[in-house]
Order: C-alpha cells, then structure tokens, then sequence
C-alpha cells in the first residue's frame, strides 16, 4: 500500500507502449495525439509529439502528460471530467513546455476513448491550424478555380465557331469596304479562340507521367528565361542533386515554373535595366512536411526567389484566383494554372513577398 502511494503511476506495461499496433497510426498523422491513462501517465506518444517536446517517446511514455503543459491543472482536471463521464470531448487553449524552445501555444482536444480509463488527447499547435486552414483556402479555391475556367471555356468555345462562320458567310455576300468589320469580327473570334483553348488545355491534356527529374525542369525554364532577357538578368541555381527523380508530368511543370519564373521576370524589369536583376532557383529535400491535410515524409522543396519589388499588397490574398492580374495587359491565369498543375501533382505552390524578396515555394510530395 505504502509503494503504491508512493508511486501513483504504475509503470506502463510493454503491451501497451508504442509498439502496440492499435496506435501505430497516430504517427501518420501531423497533430501531436497522445493516450493517456485518466491519471495523466502518458500510455502513447506519437511521433509529432516526440518532435514538438523534443523528447523521445521512451521519455515521454510514463511520464505525466500534465508536466508536459505550462499549466498542468487543466489537463488534469480534463482528464478527471474524462475519467468520471462528464463529457465525451473537451478543448482548450494550452501552452507546452518544450525543451530548449518556447512554450508552444497548441489547441487542446480531450476526448474519451472505448477503452475505460483511458483518453486522448490532441495538441494542434495553433501556427500550424492557421496554415493548415489557410492551405484548405488554397486547395478548394484551385478546385473552385478549375471547374469555373473549364465551364466558362466550354460556353465560350460553343458559340464562337457559330460567330466565325457566320462572319465567313457574310464577308462573301458584301462590300470589300464593309468587309473590314467581318474581318474584326474573325480576328477577335481567333483571338477568343486561341484564349479559350490556353483554359482548356490543362485539363484536356491527359497526365503524360513519367520520370521527372526537378533540375532538368529548372534548367529548361532557366534557359527559357534567359532567351528571354538575355542582359541584366542573372538566374542562379542553387540545387540538391541529391533529389530523386519521381513520377511526374514534365511538361505540366515546366509550364508551371516558366508560369513562376516569368511573373519574376516581368517584376524585375527595372533591375533589368539596372542590371543587378536576380532570380534564384533553389530546391530542398523536406522531411515530414505537412500540406494540405496530409503528412509527408519526404517532399521537394523548389524556390522561385527573386530580388524584385514584391507583390502588390492590394492583390497579394488573390494572386492564385484566375483573372487577378496587376500587370497592365495581364491575363491573370499563369498562377492559377501553375497552382493547377502543382496539385494534380499532388502539391502545392505558397508565396511569401515582401520589397526585394519574393519567393515562390512549390512543394511536391516524393515516394
Ligand atoms: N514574382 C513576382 N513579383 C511581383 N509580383 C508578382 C510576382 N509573381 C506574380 N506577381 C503578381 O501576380 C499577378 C498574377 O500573376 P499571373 O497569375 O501570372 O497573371 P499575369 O502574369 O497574367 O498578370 C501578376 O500580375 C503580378 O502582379
Ligand atoms: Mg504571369
């Protein structure tokens, strides 16, 4: 009796530690989940947790979650209400403590599991709820964007042959002077055209997959570039050879970048005429990165960094929605496509812009 008094928590049997396949799933996911007993001894930590205590689970396992939170009476009286059925889940504001790091401010959720006298309990860093939030934006905008540019393409595309032909018609029955309007008639006809089949293209186009090696796109788009502004435009590469190759559509991506780089281009027209213009094009390996809802182990990282006067605030939310353009004569679709084409890639493109430095980040998950 005395020992048990002693010692509250009893060790944690091996059965239930990590190794038990029932929790091996948590370490998929992103958010920091641990099980514990309703006395707060930690019966699972899963692998985000170990990251964000920055202790391993042996030293977390048995330990009590509780001392884990800067204000450990919360958690415990959680776990109390969990343990006597008072409600089915509970969540909070909370603080953990972190090893040689700031407390990180998290979302608490408590909830009951099957198993009596047992709970769980999720920590979502708040940082990470607002990205995750703000990456959810992006993925239903690029999907919302993709069936408006493919329907209005369609309704486009329909009567614009009818417009044509009949100014055809026309042009054979009347003045050679009055011609002239059939003639503008065609010609916008053609153009619309041409615009019409640019929408429809991404998604016309099966998905020609391959092995796509990252700095064989770069290298095309530098040289694109390049041929472009052939003087006062430095392009500079700063790459990981040690990127695998991965299954890919290649042209889809050097559509994308080219769409990335050229925007940059354009930006920096007046260090062009100065001279010291510069785009860097970086790519990284990223581990166990988190976009969109999933987790990934591994991901490459590719940069699109230039040295120009940064995106327009007035735009700077919408620069992925089709049409927003801030460029005289802009078509506005280059990022929508580009973010199109990232994620059928299953990535995604983020910007962060400010004067001088805009970084276009395109992160596409790795086998
Ligand atoms: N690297 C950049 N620096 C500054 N502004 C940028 C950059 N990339 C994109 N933008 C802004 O985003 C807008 C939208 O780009 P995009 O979708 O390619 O359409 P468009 O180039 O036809 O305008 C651009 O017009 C520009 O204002
Ligand atoms: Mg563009």
């Amino acid at each position: 009796m005395d020992d048990l008094n002693k010692s509250p928590i009893p060790p944690v049997s091996s059965s239930q530690a990590s190794g038990s396949p029932r929790f091996k799933a948590f370490d998929l996911l992103a958010t920091l989940v641990a099980v514990v007993r309703t006395d707060g001894c930690v019966v699972f930590a899963n692998a985000a947790l170990e990251d964000a205590l920055g202790s391993s689970r042996r030293t977390i396992e048995g330990s009590s979650l509780s001392d884990c939170f800067t204000e450990p009476q919360i958690l415990k009286h959680a776990l109390e209400g969990a343990g006597s059925n008072e409600f089915a889940a509970l969540r909070y504001d909370a603080w953990l403590r972190r090893l040689n790091h700031e407390p990180l401010p998290v979302h608490v959720v408590v909830a009951q599991t099957d198993t009596p006298g047992e709970a769980i309990v999720e920590m979502l860093p708040q940082e990470q709820q607002a990205k995750q939030e703000r990456e959810e934006r992006l993925i239903d905008q690029a999907q919302a964007n993709k069936e408006l540019i493919r329907n209005l393409a369609h309704e486009i595309k329909n009567p614009l042959g009818g417009i044509r032909g009949a100014a055809q018609l026309l042009q054979m029955d009347i003045d050679k002077e009055l011609s002239e309007y059939t003639q503008v008639i065609i010609h916008e006809a053609d153009r619309l055209q041409t615009l019409v089949d640019r929408l429809l293209a991404p998604h016309r186009h099966p998905h020609l997959v391959g092995d796509v090696n990252i700095h064989e796109v770069c290298e095309r788009v530098r040289s694109l570039i390049l041929a472009e502004f052939p003087r006062g435009l430095r392009v500079v590469r700063d790459y990981d050879t040690s990127i695998p190759e991965f299954r890919g559509d290649r042209e889809q991506l050097i559509q994308a970048v080219l769409n990335i780089a050229h925007n940059a281009a354009q930006a920096l027209v007046e260090r062009v005429a100065a001279g010291d213009a510069q785009i860097v094009f970086k790519t990284r390996i990223a581990r166990q990165v988190t976009f969109g809802k999933q987790r990934y182990r591994l991901a490459l990282e590719l940069h699109v960094i230039d040295n120009g006067p940064g995106v327009p605030d007035t735009i700077k939310d919408r620069i992925f929605y089709p049409l927003v353009s801030g460029r005289e004569g802009g078509s506005g679709l280059g990022l929508t496509l580009a973010q199109t084409f990232v994620q059928q890639h299953h990535g995604l493109i983020e910007c962060e812009s400010r004067p001088g430095h805009t970084d276009f980040k395109l992160l596409i998950p790795l086998p």
